[in-house]
């Protein structure tokens, strides 16, 4: 037997919270999209927002229901966004990037007044680091970058495997922006805020996806007695 939906249920919840007229941040990843689908709803009944993509996969899943769209060039502020996450610690930290488009979520979290996550309540942690980090490089000088990158990393005394993401096909995975990512696979970070420091002094870092100071507000679903309870 099947639980409940949880992704469906925080993302009900956030809907919720979208007024006429705002302008939103639409996150990247299956909860996100969940969301992007009961926005749809909400504007096809009439709802007048404008909404900013983080990745191109939203991209095309908003224009499909019908979501007017916009850049950060045309709203270079917004309301609210809404977006998943592959970690959240008590302090509102975020590991995000499991769908690599952390450098354009980042980019239109830091441009919203609020952003809100939806995750299950799984993804909740006591310290971040258990879900491989994502570090976004340029693909140019790869092998120097990676070297700064593990040296940032002992650095903040991290340890552990770094992985250059691959595609279905075997080949580098390339981000929307063309970029490659390493996975760090730490076990746990002590000090997110260190490491953030140290990952931004490494030329051909372009992003990470530690996201310290963003997030003002979460929904977490969980699974109790049988129904989806939310946080
Ligand atoms: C995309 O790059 C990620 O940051 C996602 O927001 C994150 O991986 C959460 O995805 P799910 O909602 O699919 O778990």
């Amino acid at each position: 037997m099947s639980g409940p939906d949880l992704r469906q249920a925080a993302a009900a919840r956030a809907v919720a919270l979208v007024q006429d007229g705002m302008r939103l941040g639409l996150g990247t990843g299956s909860t996100a999209n969940v969301f992007v689908t009961l926005l749809g709803a909400r504007v096809r009944d009439g709802l007048d927002v404008v909404g900013v993509p983080t990745s191109e996969a939203t991209r095309v899943a908003a224009e499909r229901e019908g979501i007017r769209l916009a850049t950060l060039e045309e709203l270079p502020e917004l309301d609210l966004t809404i977006d998943g996450a592959d970690e959240i610690d008590p302090e509102m930290r975020l590991i995000k990037g499991g769908g690599g488009a952390l450098l354009r979520e980042k980019i239109v979290a830091h441009a919203s007044r609020r952003m809100v996550v939806i995750a299950d309540a799984a993804k909740r942690v006591g310290t971040l680091g258990a879900f491989p980090l994502p570090i976004e490089v340029n693909a140019f000088g790869l092998g120097a970058t990676r070297r700064g990158v593990e040296a940032a990393l002992a650095a903040c005394g991290c340890s552990g495997e770094l992985a250059l993401r691959k595609a279905g096909d075997g080949a580098p995975f390339t981000t929307d922006g063309g970029h490659f990512i390493l996975d760090a696979r730490l076990g746990r970070i002590p000090d997110p805020e260190a490491l953030c420091a140290a990952l931004w002094a490494v030329p051909g870092v372009v992003e990470h996806g530690l996201f310290l100071g963003l997030a003002t507000g979460a929904i977490l679903a969980e699974a109790r007695d049988g129904e989806a309870a939310l946080s």
